[in-house]
């Protein structure tokens, strides 16, 4: 059914304009003022409300074997809790184990997706290994519409790459123009760090953060840098977590590298103290790179609002308090991971816009458009614009709540931002034209999302 948006106060990455919107087959058609709706249009009244464009994740785990569980979230449950917290695309790490065959696995990742999101979708391939079958099967993964990938430097043995490995990975990127996205925390500073605490004794929660501390992250960021250096290819430093490590991150990109840089709203709004709660408290809060010292936020916040960090994601990874205990005997067994698809967009604009005098154009930007120019999906994602999707978010700033487990969409039964007070939240969110959510509940159609086909464009 055509949709009209009215009296909208619409904010992009670069414009602001009071206008209405008028929606057919799924894209936006016109915009303009006093726009009149024909007999048969759904009418939604924007008045007193921002209308944003849809906004994207660029980084999510769903379906993820991991630390010998899984990720508690579906296609269903993930999608669901993004649309109600604004995000209408979203990009999941795709991360076979360095023993799976990675084709098998693309086709797996996509299986678990496909009819089941309710928000559109598209994927980074992890390389997780690199031998005589891998560029082959990255070159038809590629051909099938992924333009980016994943690798890690952590977690050695199971996802982490070796340097040959990275190396070999970046020129296929580099000849390919596909961008790749990198975890950069040493694995080998963090196994021998993991191994003297444990060996001390020091099991608790609160020894995850000193077992990868900020040098661990710095040199990881450093190393990405060099080897994107050497290679020419184009990179992405996934939740970035410190100052150390920003300043690594922009020393390269001073001297020309292709480096652009996400942090993850967790690393904006927690801090290591949660991480040291006692027993579970501490656990729901072990993440990587770990939560830091608080002194680490006002470099992220300021990187944000000059630009010096690109995006924000959430690295949304949900388990539950029983998997959480798995790690209750050693740190280095709790499943690393934070839900947070659903409140990204409240808490950055809460503490980021409301509070922290982040622009509302940067705000757009960085939740949103960024992230769809780095990875293939604009103007078709990220921007208000005639012939781009109609995913539009009609948010109201005058709402005051308070996040709660116990009202949460994604499958996971605790947040780590329990009780934190939200201004402002999504009032109603389209997908290609289709409300899916309003006033905090979803009202649409549940395995509407597609998958989006990605175009190389780093040659
Ligand atoms: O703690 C985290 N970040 N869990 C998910 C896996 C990853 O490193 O992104
Ligand atoms: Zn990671
Ligand atoms: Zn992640």
């Amino acid at each position: 059914m055509p949709l009209l948006i009215r009296n909208g106060d619409i904010i992009t990455s670069g414009s602001r304009t009071q206008a209405d919107i008028w929606i057919e087959d799924e894209t936006i058609t016109r915009i303009g003022r006093d726009l009149v709706a024909p007999p048969g249009a759904e009418v939604i009244d924007a008045t007193g409300k921002y209308v944003f464009p849809g906004f994207l994740d660029p980084h999510v785990h769903i379906y993820l074997p991991f630390m010998s569980t899984f990720a508690k979230d579906t296609h269903e449950t993930a999608s669901i809790a993004a649309l109600v917290g604004g995000t209408t695309t979203y990009i999941e790490m795709c991360c076979p184990s360095r023993l799976d065959d990675p084709l098998e696995a693309y086709q797996l990742w996509r299986s678990k997706a496909e009819g089941q999101s309710a928000c559109d979708y598209t994927f980074h391939m992890s390389v997780t290994q690199f031998g005589d079958k891998t560029e082959g099967q990255l070159r038809e993964i590629v051909a099938d519409g992924i333009s980016s990938f994943k690798i890690f430097l952590a977690y050695k043995n199971f996802f982490g790459v070796d340097d040959g490995e990275m190396v070999r990975t970046l020129q296929l990127a580099r000849k390919l123009g596909v961008i790749v996205t990198a975890h950069c925390e040493n694995a080998d500073l963090v196994a021998s760090l993991q191994a003297s605490l444990l060996a001390a004794g020091h099991t608790g929660p609160e020894w995850h953060e000193p077992s990868r501390p900020e040098s661990v992250e710095a040199e990881g960021t450093n190393h990405f840098a060099t080897f994107l250096e050497a290679t020419g290819a184009a990179g992405y430093v996934v939740h970035l977590s410190c100052r150390a490590a920003l300043e690594r991150a922009l020393a390269a990109k001073a001297r020309g590298v292709r480096l652009w840089v996400e942090s993850v709203i967790p690393h904006f709004i927690l801090d290591k103290t949660h991480a040291e709660r006692p027993g579970v408290e501490g656990m729901k809060h072990v993440m990587s790179p770990p939560l830091r010292e608080r002194s680490n936020q006002k470099a992220l916040w300021d990187g944000l609002r000059t630009g010096a960090i690109d995006t924000v994601g959430t690295d949304h990874c949900p388990f539950d308090v029983a998997q959480k205990w798995m790690g209750k005997d050693a740190f280095t067994q709790i499943p690393n991971g934070i839900p947070g698809i659903e409140e990204r967009v409240n808490l950055l604009y809460t503490y980021g816009v409301r509070k922290g005098g982040l622009d509302l154009h940067r705000f757009v930007d960085a939740a949103s458009t960024q992230a769809a120019k780095l990875f293939g999906l604009f103007p078709r994602k990220g921007t208000i614009a005639v012939g781009a999707d109609a995913d539009i978010v009609v948010y109201d700033p005058a709402f005051r709540g308070v996040i709660a487990a116990s009202a949460q969409h994604t499958n996971c039964d605790y947040s780590g931002f329990e009780g934190m007070p939200i201004e402002g939240r999504p009032s109603v969110v389209t997908v290609r034209g289709k409300v899916q959510v309003r006033d905090g509940a979803f009202v649409g159609e549940r395995g509407r999302g597609k998958f989006l086909k990605r175009e190389p464009g780093y040659l």
